[in-house]
């Protein structure tokens, strides 16, 4: 199939696969407009045409001949500023001039095989070139001497387009871009809703849905990361769109910085929606031949629903995003002493936590914040990634060798873009924090984000880590980030390139993951930023799993780990057992409830086994066993959400394994009833011809699916849950049923 079509002679360009189409049109005047998109098409015959209609107060090009053809009403692909469109344009440029008028008109295409990578930024990727094919168009401005190109690739397999832009200066005079978006896609008249997964600490992304109305709306991060606050993503949907019904089409910026994504409902009900790095107090110095490139926005389409939208994130971020070693492999069920211990421990302590933990199974430890400098609370030491030997006085290579020796593997915390005042590292440089001369720092957990837009702040952190991790063996590494960043400015920049901060921050970043990841190819590492603060596509191309939120309440989970999915494969999510009351709700909920929502993702412990009771013991050692025998179901299957932990007071969801063997439904409920009603579970991506058994009956996949079983009603009061684990039967439907 040929996933990129080009018709010469109508100018136009269709991206397609099976799933769907994507048509551009070069329109009069040389201007790249928005045809269609959504479910495949097998051929676009061009016959469509924009409306020539005379539109008061919507200007016409100066070259125009006549009144009927303006850029206002125009479906566009990445419009400019000052030429007659009054929405929300793509990219914003000062000139030399001061003038911010830009106006690019296409000039030329190029069709390649395979996705280029984007230069010092994550991307999705492909392995063989022929998964996917990119097609690059050019645009120029040229009375500012300046080119834009936009890149599309299209997945053969995937119902997956991928868009970025490039800016390039082939002039000779200095521009400001304030804005360019990754992507700008108008569309037509329609109803749509918006959906968006925002939050705050302890309680991210939750699911917000409404409806677009005239106007624009915004929504972003400011905060230098990707936040807890709005996930950059967002999702367009008809309002019928159900899970399993209707048009769906998801946008996922893959950055971790501020994000901006905009929405615009015009006079005539057409639909603007652009992402990227947000434009508040943004801006970057384009000098004669210089190129700016923006981050990558993913588009998933589904004309079956927003299951199938989130299934295409999943399976992409799973298999092209994710890299090394540890892509594709089991993930280890760990234990971290963070909400065991916080800062009070010593090796002692920490030895016994060992202990308890190997003889109940559990296969990696993750010391967590306070091993360092002498950080006995968050005041101190950050910057001073050496040990604190009061606390481990036989080091972490001594700690290494013992937990290694009990079977165990070992994985340490590290905040490597914080620096605390009362640390060695900021007597000798006070100025690599990020800050004004001559204002105050604001205060965050009482920390300081160092300047990662200079190269030897991250020289210096890097080599600090690799004097760790050249000595002890380390398996795994939890990257946390802990406040926001304030006072934006670097000491390194001149005035005229403040605005770069930021951004430059970032790519600082992408440069220490990629130097730290690829040197030490196992280490297994987890981001974090108090939690899911930097949930996003970018830190996951470099970490395959995140710590999905500093709240470990089974019941608050299972929005916090709906919303995730929404977006991030489930093999991306780190979900811990903790004690009860809960340290974050004061909720008590069961040990087997706790167990059952955290095995819906990367499975852990994070409670002091040595307090438990010899009967929870032996529940730790089951659920560690049964977590075992189906990790490779729950981490790669394909997930379902069943019934939405937002609306119901029952939430449900599934997984299938990658070869169909099995499935397992979790059943939840959150608040007992009187006189419950008669709930009937129906399942879903089971093979409907298949066979398949559950609590020693039999039933077929189309039965499972459409009859469904009936559930058993909870009758022991709150927050109850259920794991229904299906074998296929090595038979046909036909076969008879108990
Ligand atoms: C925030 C993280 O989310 C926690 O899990 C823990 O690592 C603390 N930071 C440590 O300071």
């Amino acid at each position: 199939m040929t996933l990129i079509q080009v018709h010469e002679t109508e100018r136009v360009f269709h991206l397609t696969n099976e799933y769907f189409s994507y048509v551009l049109r070069v329109e009069e005047g040389d201007v790249l407009a928005q045809e269609y998109f959504g479910q495949a098409i097998a051929t676009y015959n061009g016959g469509r045409y924009y409306p020539r209609v005379d539109r008061s107060f919507s200007p016409n090009f100066p070259e125009a001949t006549d009144r009927l053809y303006s850029l206002d009403t125009l479906l566009q692909e990445y419009p400019g500023y000052g030429t007659g469109d009054y929405r929300t344009p793509a990219q914003l440029i000062r000139h030399e001039d001061g003038s911010t008028v830009t106006d690019f008109r296409y000039k030329s295409y190029e069709v390649i095989k395979g996705k280029p990578r984007l230069a010092g930024m994550p991307s999705p990727y492909v392995e063989q070139e022929d998964e996917a094919s990119t097609l690059i168009i050019t645009l120029e401005d040229p009375k500012e001497r300046l080119v834009a190109r936009l890149v599309y690739t299209i997945y053969r397999d995937r119902s997956i387009l991928t868009r970025s832009a490039q800016i390039q200066n082939v002039g000779t005079e200095t521009h400001y871009i304030q804005k360019a978006a990754s992507l700008s896609l108008d569309l037509p008249l329609q109803e749509l809703d918006v959906i968006t997964l925002n939050g705050t600490w302890g309680r991210e992304r939750m699911m917000e849905r409404e409806r677009v109305k005239r106007g624009v709306k915004v929504f972003d991060s400011k905060r230098g990361s990707s936040s807890h606050q709005m996930n950059p993503f967002l999702a367009l949907v008809s309002p019928e769109t159900t899970e399993y019904t209707g048009e769906a089409i998801g946008f996922s910026l893959v950055y971790s910085g501020s994000h901006q994504m905009m929405l615009e409902r015009d006079s005539y009900g057409q639909t603007r929606v652009q992402l990227g790095i947000n434009e508040f107090g943004f801006e970057w110095r384009l000098d004669p031949d210089e190129q700016f490139e923006t981050p990558e926005v993913v588009i998933a389409y589904s004309a079956n629903g927003t299951m199938e939208m989130s299934q295409s994130f999943h399976s992409l971020y799973r298999e092209r995003l994710a890299r090394g070693k540890h892509r594709d492999a089991e993930r280890p069920i760990l234990i971290n002493n963070w909400e065991a211990t916080y800062f009070d421990f010593d090796e002692d302590k920490i030895k016994s936590i060992v202990d308890e933990s190997a003889a109940l199974g559990i296969e990696l430890f993750v010391l967590d914040d306070g091993w360092f400098g002498h950080r006995d609370d968050d005041y101190t030491s950050l910057g001073d990634w050496f040990e604190y030997e009061t606390k481990i006085p036989n080091g972490l290579t001594g700690l290494a060798d013992y937990i290694h020796a009990k079977g165990m593997k070992f994985g340490l915390w590290f905040e490597p873009e914080m620096i605390s005042k009362e640390s060695e590292l900021f007597k000798q440089h006070p100025d690599w924090a990020i800050q004004i001369p001559g204002r105050g720092l604001s205060k965050g957990r009482d920390q300081y984000v160092l300047d990662f837009s200079r190269k030897e702040v991250r020289d210096n952190i890097v080599h600090q880590m690799i004097e760790v991790l050249d000595r002890v063996p380390i398996d795994y590494i939890k990257w946390d980030f802990n406040r926001n960043v304030t006072e934006v400015f670097s000491a390194a920049l001149p005035s005229d390139q403040q605005g770069e901060v930021l951004h430059r921050y970032v790519l600082g970043l992408y440069e220490v993951l990629e130097t730290i990841t690829a040197r030490y190819p196992d280490i297994l590492f987890e981001s974090c930023s108090g939690g899911g603060g930097r949930f996003d596509p970018g830190m996951l191309y470099y970490m395959p799993q995140t710590w999905t939120s500093d709240n470990t309440d089974a019941i608050a989970r299972l929005k916090i780990q709906h919303g995730t999915s929404m977006v991030y494969p489930i093999s991306s999510m780190g979900a811990h057992v903790s004690a009860v009351p809960n340290h974050q709700t004061h909720r008590e909920t069961s040990l087997k409830m706790r167990g059952d929502v955290a095995m819906s993702g990367v499975f852990g412990y994070e409670l002091d086994v040595t307090e438990m009771s010899e009967e929870e013991k032996a529940t730790v050692k089951d659920q560690v066993t049964f977590y075992q025998a189906h990790r490779r179901t729950f981490q790669y299957g394909t997930f379902y959400r069943l019934k939405s932990a937002f609306d119901s007071n029952h939430p449900a969801w599934m997984f299938v394994s990658e070869d169909g063997e099995e499935a397992i439904a979790c059943d939840f409920s959150v608040l007992s009833e009187t006189a419950p009603l008669i709930r009937v579970f129906k399942l879903k991506g089971l093979d409907e011809k298949a066979v398949y058994e559950v609590d020693g009956r039999r039933y077929g996949g189309d039965e499972l699916m459409r009859v469904g079983f009936y559930i058993e009603p909870v009758v022991k009061g709150d927050f109850a849950s259920k794991l229904y684990v299906l074998k296929k039967v090595n038979e046909h439907q036909g076969g008879q049923s108990k």
